[in-house]
């Protein structure tokens, strides 16, 4: 019987792992910069959970989510995304009493239930970001250079931020009227899904992918036509804060998304060189999701970054090589040079040695293969001698170096 992974799920191999790594590092010094922390958010939680957080007619909650019964048959999911979980920690450890913001950040795998593509995944990373605790503009403004830094920081620039306003709870409701009434008068050209959504969720056929859909909403009133002053404020006070942090933005009237919670600022950054999966990074504001979670009325706003997406648009890294490779023949060497090889190893030195037992041709080969940048060799007649070999892999250079003082010399040419 031969195992591969389920579809969907793929493993990230040495080689392609280490953009994923460069991205981690960035990220968390850039989020820890602005006053950051990191949260571990379990794996699963109970499906309420999400579908109270997401909202239950989401595509997310309807159809994508990993849902089974544990042993003692409590209804558990899969995380899908990272915002209600952590909301639900704030709520659960009184975290706005710690602080007046609680800003925090994870990463970690996701799963949905969605159909695989290039880019598309059911188990994919995110790195994300929650503030809660304010509903100032100049918070959505941080959280956008925070996230912006980090593309930029990992080399990924050519991208678009797009930003909308989605209203809150005084505006939107009179604004979804308006647009079920358009709807209405164009129902026949919607596609199936869209004509239920029409019924239970109407924003979001703004954000349907079909070509008869598009027409229809191309059309469609915009939410920012129907904000109320407050929420018209609170985005005017967001774009001109990108503007004089000079970070480029367009806003997309269009641009609705895929989960429930978001009120007013909305956004996503796309590029256009990953086909149809193009949003890299995505999130807003949730101002109504720590009190649909049982909490006090907390505003708050986040992202999460696709890290598979990311990585992809970022340049290949190389899989770090050993600054020495030791080339031990017979026994006794291996017995004496251990130690010395585990002190170095302490030190931070990457070292390499066969383990097959092979002769030195065959270790020299291995070391050349592995591009060790030094390789020590040492035998019988080194150790009758006292003195091994170190070659220098570039240059072929070959000095001898005394065994009973290796670690420190030996320290000193690699960090040389
Ligand atoms: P989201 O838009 O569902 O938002 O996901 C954020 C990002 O995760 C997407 O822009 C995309 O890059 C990546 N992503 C989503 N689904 C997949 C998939 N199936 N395969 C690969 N990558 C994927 C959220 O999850 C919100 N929790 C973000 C947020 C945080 N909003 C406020 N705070």
């Amino acid at each position: 019987m031969k195992f591969q992974s389920i579809r969907g799920v793929k493993d990230i191999l040495p080689g392609e792992i280490e953009a994923v790594q460069r991205l981690e590092l960035a990220a968390r010094s850039v989020f820890e910069s602005f006053g950051f922390s990191e949260i571990r958010i379990p794996i699963f939680e109970v499906t309420e959970l999400f579908a109270r957080g997401i909202g239950t007619t989401t595509d997310i909650v309807e159809k994508e989510m990993y849902t089974f019964e544990d042993r003692d048959g409590k209804k558990i999911t899969l995380r899908p995304e990272g915002t209600a979980p952590v909301v639900r920690a704030y709520i659960e450890h009184q975290l706005n009493l710690k602080a007046p913001v609680a800003k925090l950040y994870y990463l970690g795998p996701m799963f949905r239930h969605e159909r695989p593509q290039a880019g598309r995944f059911r188990q994919f990373y995110q790195i994300g970001v929650e503030a809660i605790g304010t509903d100032r503009p100049a918070m959505d403004v941080e959280v956008l250079a925070m996230l912006m830094t980090t593309l930029q920081q990992v080399g990924v620039t050519e991208v678009q931020l797009e930003i909308n306003s989605l209203g809150d709870a005084a505006c939107r409701p009179h604004y979804r009227k308006t647009l079920k009434a358009y709807f209405k008068t164009h129902l026949s050209q919607l596609c199936e899904d869209c004509r239920r959504r029409y019924e239970i969720n109407p924003m979001r056929i703004l954000d349907c992918k079909k070509e008869g859909c598009k027409t229809v909403t191309a059309k469609a009133p915009s939410s920012l036509d129907h904000l109320c002053g407050e929420c018209l404020a609170h985005f005017q006070q967001v774009k001109d804060g990108l503007n004089q942090l000079k970070i480029p933005f367009i806003v997309n009237e269009r641009l609705v998304r895929g989960l429930d919670y978001y009120m007013r600022t909305a956004f996503e950054v796309t590029t256009t060189k990953l086909g149809a999966q193009n949003a890299i990074a995505a999130g807003g504001r949730y101002d109504g999701l720590v009190e649909e979670l049982g909490g006090p009325p907390t505003p708050g706003i986040g992202f999460a970054m696709g890290v598979e997406r990311i990585a992809t648009l970022m340049e290949r890294f190389e899989t770090p090589k050993p600054d020495l490779f030791f080339a031990l023949l017979g026994e006794e060497a291996v017995r004496q040079m251990l130690p010395v090889i585990i002190r170095l190893r302490g030190e931070g030195v990457r070292i390499e040695m066969d383990y097959s037992g092979g002769g030195l041709k065959k270790q020299m080969g291995l070391a050349d293969k592995l591009g060790a940048r030094h390789t020590l060799i040492v035998g019988e007649n080194e150790l009758k001698s006292g003195k091994a070999i170190l070659r220098d892999m570039r240059t072929k250079e070959q000095r001898e170096m005394s065994l009973s003082d290796l670690s420190e010399p030996l320290l000193k040419i690699i960090r040389s």
